[in-house]
């Protein structure tokens, strides 16, 4: 959620801390449902790379990081396979596991709310709406969860589900603190954030000082997330060095589920965007 560049080093603690409240805000809602992600609009995943994209405008270039490889001049592009899943899901539909949610791509309808909220039995780090995920997301999570603990890894659930009007919330208070541009590289405008869907979660490993932060990447449930996630269904949104294609700085701890088939083609294939894996245009700003 929060800022990841050197900027939001800069702001680390009490400013982290302070836009964490903004993450825990929110009422629950606990409805089970089916979710069938068939819908209109499908694709197959890309054989290649999503189209190169050479500028990050209204991007800062510098990304702070524990393990950043040196930025080149043109945007990295991930290695393509030939094999394309046979599973076709809507990246429209905000039901979808595949939907494609990024600054060209708001959620339809703007308040979009996930029928199938439920509370993962996880350890949780927020209570109210934060705490719950859609009904996929949490059976996978606590799938997730549990294999880290098996391997001797902490890992808790930082923010969930996050409704249209929380968003507002969470947002403004980043623009406030921040002002708008910054802001727009660490928190998505209301109707344009996955957390709206209920398909994406924030990791915390239950302390320390690198919730939100860089730093996080560093830590054993990072560490073991961006190893592992993909065996869940999981990967890891706003990898390092991609927001020109993301629109948003390295975000360790924030997780998108996708199901196991899909997650796992993109580890094996070494894509490591939703753009360029679903072939859809790089996002770097609103359009
Ligand atoms: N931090 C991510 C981009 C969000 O606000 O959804
Ligand atoms: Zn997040």
């Amino acid at each position: 959620m929060c800022h990841d560049c050197v900027a939001g080093r800069r702001t680390a603690g009490a400013s982290r801390r302070s836009f964490a409240r903004f993450l825990a805000a929110g009422a629950g809602l606990t409805v089970l449902a089916a979710c069938t992600p068939v819908a209109p609009e499908t694709v197959a995943p890309s054989s290649s790379p999503v189209p190169a994209v050479t500028s990050a405008s209204g991007v800062p270039a510098v990304e702070s990081t524990t393990a950043a490889a040196a930025p080149s001049a043109q945007v990295p592009v991930s290695p393509s396979a030939a094999a394309a899943l046979p599973r076709q899901f809507s990246l429209t539909d905000p039901a979808s596991p595949w939907v494609v949610v990024n600054k060209h791509r708001p959620l339809s309808p703007a308040d979009y709310a996930p029928a199938d909220l439920v509370r993962p039995n996880v350890n949780l780090a927020v209570s109210g709406e934060a705490a719950l995920l859609n009904s996929p997301t949490a059976a996978a999570a606590e799938t997730m969860f549990a294999a880290a603990a098996q391997d001797g890894v902490v890992m808790t659930l930082a923010s969930g589900y996050r409704s249209y009007g929380t968003q507002v919330v969470t947002y403004n208070g980043y623009v406030a603190a921040r002002g708008q541009a910054d802001a727009d590289t660490a928190s998505a405008r209301p109707g344009y954030s996955e957390h709206q869907t209920g398909w994406a979660l924030d990791i915390g490993d239950g302390g320390g000082a690198c919730g939100f932060d860089s730093c996080f990447a560093d830590q054993p449930a990072a560490v073991w997330a961006k190893a592992n996630g993909h065996r869940f269904g999981f990967v890891v949104r706003y990898p390092l060095m991609f927001h020109p294609i993301t629109g948003y700085y390295y975000e360790p701890w924030h997780l998108r589920y996708i199901g196991v088939e899909a997650a796992t083609d993109m580890a094996n294939r070494g894509i490591v965007t939703l753009e360029e894996y679903f072939g859809v245009e790089a996002a770097p700003g609103y359009a």
